[in-house]
């Protein structure tokens, strides 16, 4: 598996990485851990977590499946959401007090089965909690030995800036993909400023840009997917388009389109590190193929002009959760 460094940290990883949070009910969860222990046996040297994710089952099963396997795997998970430390339950919205934080984070490590975490993540910016004392909080963790790398996800450049001033950020994980495009405008010129490394999440379209989500699916209502508008049955029939248009080119360069997704982001800067989800072995191993998809500089531009082109209908995300959002 190609490596990876993380903006001008010494944190190297495998050229993609996977994340374990899934959407809907876990029907399967031995699928799970069978998937993610696949992914270690392949190479993925980075899995994804977080403490909201289930709340708190999806760090049980990631723990589960690198039990006794921590030497091989760089373990990634997030604080930030209000998520009730005795009950487990998420209240709504956010939460990055430096009591939260510190209590957020021995449970993460409790549920983890480790006893420092590689890459610790406020989820998303509190505008309750100024962004030094956050960034002290963590620096404090790092000086504590219960963690290692700093990162940020869907912040803002105000917020990336503040906080890299007090402790160096290695990773912003935000949503960017061939349909989300945002961060170019001013978060990649930013991370390359600052030398801090850039982690796509949903790098498929939560599905949509590999061509097997259609109009018709029906989604659980546990699935965000069932509420974002962009996965309305209106938007996904104008949203197609671009798939089609992204499964031609792959036809022709003989990758299915998840791996022509994936292959622009690993083309497009060095320090991206793409995150994708996937509870199947055979995905996970259509997805690894992406590292060796080459794309040649005029490829590149076809599918790069073919996004930048296209017009998305609907928004990532329902208002409630793109409330939080700093892109
Ligand atoms: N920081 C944040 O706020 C945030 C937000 C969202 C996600 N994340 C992290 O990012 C990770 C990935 O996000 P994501 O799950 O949205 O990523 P994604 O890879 O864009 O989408 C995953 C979806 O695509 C499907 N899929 C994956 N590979 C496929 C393939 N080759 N062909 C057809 N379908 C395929 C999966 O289905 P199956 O599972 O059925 O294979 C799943 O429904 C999460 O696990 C989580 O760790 C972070």
């Amino acid at each position: 598996m190609k490596t990876r460094t993380l903006g001008h940290s010494n944190f190297e990883v495998s050229a993609l990485s996977i994340g374990a949070m899934g959407y809907g009910t876990l029907k399967d969860r031995s699928g799970l851990v069978d998937v993610l222990r696949a992914a270690i046996d392949r190479g993925i040297t980075l899995i994804d977590t977080a403490e909201v994710y289930g709340p708190w089952v999806n760090e049980e099963i990631v723990g589960e499946a690198i039990s006794g396997r921590h030497d091989e795997i760089k373990i990634a998970t997030k604080f930030g959401w209000n998520v009730d430390q005795t009950s487990g339950v998420h209240l709504g919205g956010v939460n990055s007090h430096p009591e939260q934080i510190r209590s957020a984070v021995e449970g993460s490590l409790r549920r983890l089965g480790i006893d420092c975490i590689d890459l610790l993540y406020q989820h998303r910016v509190d505008p309750d909690v100024p962004m030094e004392d956050v960034a002290g909080t963590v620096k404090d963790l790092i000086a504590e030995g219960k963690a290692i790398h700093f990162g940020l996800s869907e912040a803002g450049a105000d917020s990336i800036r503040r906080a890299h001033a007090v402790l160096p950020v290695t990773a912003l994980q935000s949503e960017y993909s061939l349909w989300t495009r945002e961060p170019e405008n001013e978060i990649l010129p930013l991370l390359e400023e600052l030398g801090i490394g850039l982690i796509p999440f949903s790098p498929l379209g939560k599905g949509f840009l590999t061509g097997k989500v259609t109009p018709s699916m029906q989604f659980e209502v546990t699935d965000i997917r069932s509420r974002a508008p962009r996965f309305t049955e209106q938007a996904q029939v104008q949203n197609m388009v671009l798939v089609n248009g992204i499964k031609d080119i792959g036809q022709r360069l003989g990758a299915t389109p998840a791996q022509i997704a994936l292959a622009w982001l690993l083309e497009k800067r060095p320090f991206i590190v793409p995150l994708f989800g996937t509870r199947a072995v055979s995905r996970l191993e259509e997805n690894l193929g992406a590292v060796d998809v080459l794309l040649s500089p005029e490829d590149f531009n076809e599918i790069d002009n073919l996004s930048q082109d296209f017009k998305i209908e609907g928004a990532r995300y329902p208002d409630d959760i793109m409330a939080f959002s700093g892109l």
